[in-house]
């Protein structure tokens, strides 16, 4: 494995030591058609520092990739800046080729590390203030619980002004490219569906976490994520992103989210695409089962409003609508206005059931309803329509 990789260097002496996942393409019902990867970095000074590990699966490529600046013996302290196993499961291994370094974490990151991995480590407790000195060099801990575990913890470098928050501004992305500079704007999209997939509940928490961040007055040059592309050019455009998406910064960008049996629910979702196009929205038509939850999410991210129309099944709503309001309901979008329309053969239901959905949430919900049985005529489909104007002037 010696002598095929290339080093990859944020700063001097800090290097990138991940791995690559090319070919995972679910990740806990989140779908990541461009893989991931899982970075951990390399500080070489007086004391030599791992800051996190890789998925046990990609252990000897972490491992190769150290080898190629240090014998990794020669690690004197691991810092485990988050406990899910994407970022520890290769720490018994490296733990044991190193020979019982000093492992660095949190409180709650100790407590899960040790019920995750049941043997003993040489852990050192840290809190938000406390410092390391490992040479020329400082290293600063901020905890950050529930961004996005309890566990959760940034990693500063003074010296170097190199903050390593793990999970927070992240991508999931497989590239050749370590920098979001080497690659084109696609990245900001893919860092938009990481924070409206995982960090969306905690969007109160993030606005603090920055506050505090930026009262502590750190300056930030590079930003390394534990996922995807490094922050290195403008660290500020990642920062400001998180800002505004959890301050709720929408546009006029309206979804019409569906599934449909026989065609009539989608006929009215297209007749209610047509209304909101005329009252000037974005409008966008997603089916649930062309379009993955995750990508729909990522969609209603910036959107105002979300038109849910479900067919009748069983007196209930369609499986694939119970599926997205299931995940949607645990991401917590705050500030979207929704609609509800279906179609029924006889007993009806759908709508019934999303609107008690939506309600465990205290979502804002709109009163006003449509169905339509079995085929809608015209007058229907008009009346569609009428709905569609009626809700994006309430929305815009
Ligand atoms: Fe990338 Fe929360 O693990």
């Amino acid at each position: 494995m010696g002598g095929t990789m290339e080093i990859v260097e944020l700063k001097k002496g800090i290097y990138w030591v991940g791995a690559i996942d090319w070919n995972v393409r679910d990740f806990h019902g989140y779908s990541t058609p461009s893989g991931t990867t899982y970075n951990a970095y390399l500080i070489l000074d007086e004391k030599n520092v791992l800051v996190d590990t890789v998925k046990s699966s990609f252990y000897l490529e972490m491992l190769g990739r150290i080898s190629e600046i240090i014998d990794p013996s020669k690690i004197d302290f691991i810092i485990s800046n988050h406990v899910e196993m994407d970022h520890s499961s290769s720490l018994p291994e490296i733990v044991e080729r190193i020979g019982n370094p000093v492992v660095i974490t949190s409180e709650r990151g100790q407590k899960g590390l040790e019920k995750h991995y049941k043997r003993p480590m040489n852990f050192k407790v840290v809190k938000t203030g406390d410092t390391l000195s490992i040479g020329q060099r400082t290293l600063a801990f901020v905890e950050a619980p529930m961004l996005h575990w309890p566990d959760s913890m940034f990693t500063y470098v003074k010296e170097d002004r190199v903050l390593l928050p793990n999970d927070a501004f992240g991508q999931h992305i497989a590239s050749c490219q370590r920098f979001e500079d080497e690659v084109g704007d696609d990245v900001m999209k893919h860092a938009a569906k990481y924070y409206a997939n995982i960090l969306w509940p905690l969007a109160p928490l993030i606005l603090k976490k920055i506050d505090e961040v930026v009262k502590m007055e750190i300056p930030i040059d590079v930003i390394g994520p534990s996922h995807g592309l490094i922050w290195r050019k403008d660290p500020g455009r990642i920062i400001q992103a998180y800002v505004e998406w959890s301050q709720g910064k929408t546009n006029k960008k309206i979804l019409v989210v569906y599934d449909t049996m026989w065609g009539s629910t989608e006929a009215l979702a297209k007749a209610i695409l047509k209304g909101l196009i005329e009252e000037g929205a974005e409008a966008k038509l997603l089916h649930l089962r062309s379009n993955h939850r995750s990508d729909i999410i990522e969609e209603m991210l910036e959107a105002r409003g979300v038109l849910l129309g479900s067919p009748t099944l069983n007196n209930g709503m369609f499986p694939t609508m119970g599926d997205f309001l299931t995940y949607m309901r645990g991401l917590k979008p705050k500030g979207k206005f929704f609609g509800l329309f279906g179609s029924y053969g006889w007993g009806g239901g759908a709508i019934k059931e999303m609107r008690k959905s939506l309600e465990q949430e205290k979502f804002n919900i709109w009163e006003k309803e449509l169905t339509a049985q079995y085929i809608p005529d015209p007058e229907e489909i008009q009346k569609a329509i009428e709905f569609g104007k009626e809700f994006a002037k309430k929305v815009l």
